[in-house]
């Protein structure tokens, strides 16, 4: 993105900007000269300075400040605050508890923050008269695929096995239903498939607390020598090498399809609701991802074959045609870029943020 253009009009509001996807997406939006505020409640950062650890970094990489308000999406009242002090004309809405396993355990917590935290925003922005919405779902929503590839036309909702997944399909349910209601509602939800992979700079990256529950982070944690071994769940099914097959898509294209949307939502003919895939359209199998990482980062990485795990299936990929017309975004970066990025980070910064 150039830096050179002039300042867009109006505040992007970011709920979640201390987080990956939502920090790195600061990052391209500052680098395109728009103006940003970003809120989280820093349940998932590391936090230095009263800040993310995240959004410092970004201001280095940017040389832009980083506009930051500690704010948790579940109370109104700050929300408002926000919004009465900034002219916020869209808001992207990464702010939410995102761990599967977790959601099983405490789903309460998870309808609360994601489901809750959702409806609440969205009370403030219609009170506010912000109307524009790009909101982070998931190839979650798909369920089961009854096809492949993953069109936006698959049904949503029915499959869902997860709190999580339910959470992210009921929130583009809510959006749906506030388009209905409200003609000059507009919302574009963004269904990732798997985002892996940092900065360039390796300056900023994914910092999972605990154990990942994701494959890449977990590889390279591996490969850095903070885990032992890589599990790898399920050898035997109908995939080329019988490991389960997903489509990565590297971060910062997925932080570039959020401007791309922005510009759709912002465009005058748009109207309603719409969902994009942001995908690759190819699938890597987990030990193509291994190899891939192995040659990026020149170790090992030690495995074992163990069970399938339930709920998992044998392969998901997107149709990103989709995205591709109507958002003219496009997937750049390969495999190779993704395990090179994410090794870069992992390799700079052995603890993460902290
Ligand atoms: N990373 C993925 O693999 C993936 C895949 C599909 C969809 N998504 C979605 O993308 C979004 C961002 O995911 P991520 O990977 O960056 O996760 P993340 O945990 O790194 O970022 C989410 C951020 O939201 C903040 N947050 C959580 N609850 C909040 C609340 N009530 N109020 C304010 N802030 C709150 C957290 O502190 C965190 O900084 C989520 O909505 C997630 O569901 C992520």
């Amino acid at each position: 993105m150039s830096s050179g253009t002039k300042q867009h009009p109006g505040v992007i509001l970011v709920t979640g900007g201390g987080g990956y996807v939502g920090s790195h997406t600061v990052v391209e939006l500052l680098n395109a000269n728009y103006a940003v505020v970003a809120i989280d409640n820093l349940s998932n950062c590391q936090v230095s300075n009263g800040k993310p650890e995240s959004l410092n970094r970004v201001e280095k990489l940017t040389g832009k400040k980083v506009v930051f308000y500690e704010v948790d999406i579940r109370n109104k009242d700050e929300l408002d605050r926000i919004f009465k002090m900034h002219k916020i004309s869209n808001v992207i809405h990464f702010a939410a508890l995102k761990s599967v396993g977790e959601s099983t355990q405490i789903p309460l917590s998870y309808y609360e923050n994601n489901v809750g935290g959702s409806n609440n925003l969205f009370q403030v922005m219609h009170d506010n008269g912000v109307k524009s919405l790009v909101y982070s779902s998931s190839a979650t929503v798909y369920g089961i695929p009854l096809a492949l590839p993953l069109t936006e036309t698959h049904p949503t909702g029915q499959g869902c096995t997860n709190p999580y997944g339910k959470t992210k399909y009921f929130v583009e349910e809510i959006g749906k239903d506030l388009c209905s209601a409200y003609p000059d509602w507009k919302v574009v939800s963004l269904r990732y498939f798997n985002p892996v992979g940092a900065h360039p700079s390796g300056i900023i990256g994914e910092d999972p607390s605990g154990i990942p529950n994701n494959l890449m982070p977990y590889i390279s944690q591996v490969a850095i020598g903070r885990r032992d071994f890589l599990r790898v769940f399920g050898s035997d099914y109908d995939t080329k090498d019988g490991t389960g097959v997903r489509d990565y898509i590297h971060i910062t294209d997925l932080a570039i399809g959020h401007l791309k949307a922005l510009e759709k939502i912002s465009s005058p003919s748009f109207k309603g609701f719409q969902a994009f895939n942001l995908g690759t359209g190819r699938g890597y199998s987990v030990l193509e991802v291994l190899k891939a990482f192995e040659k990026a980062s020149g170790r090992k990485v030690a495995y074992k074959l163990v069970d399938r795990r339930p709920g998992d299936i044998a392969t998901c990929y997107s149709d990103a045609n989709l995205a591709k017309t109507e958002l003219n975004w496009v997937a750049e970066k390969d495999i190779d870029e993704m395990c090179r990025d994410t090794w870069n980070w992992q390799n700079n910064n052995p603890n993460g943020f902290s």
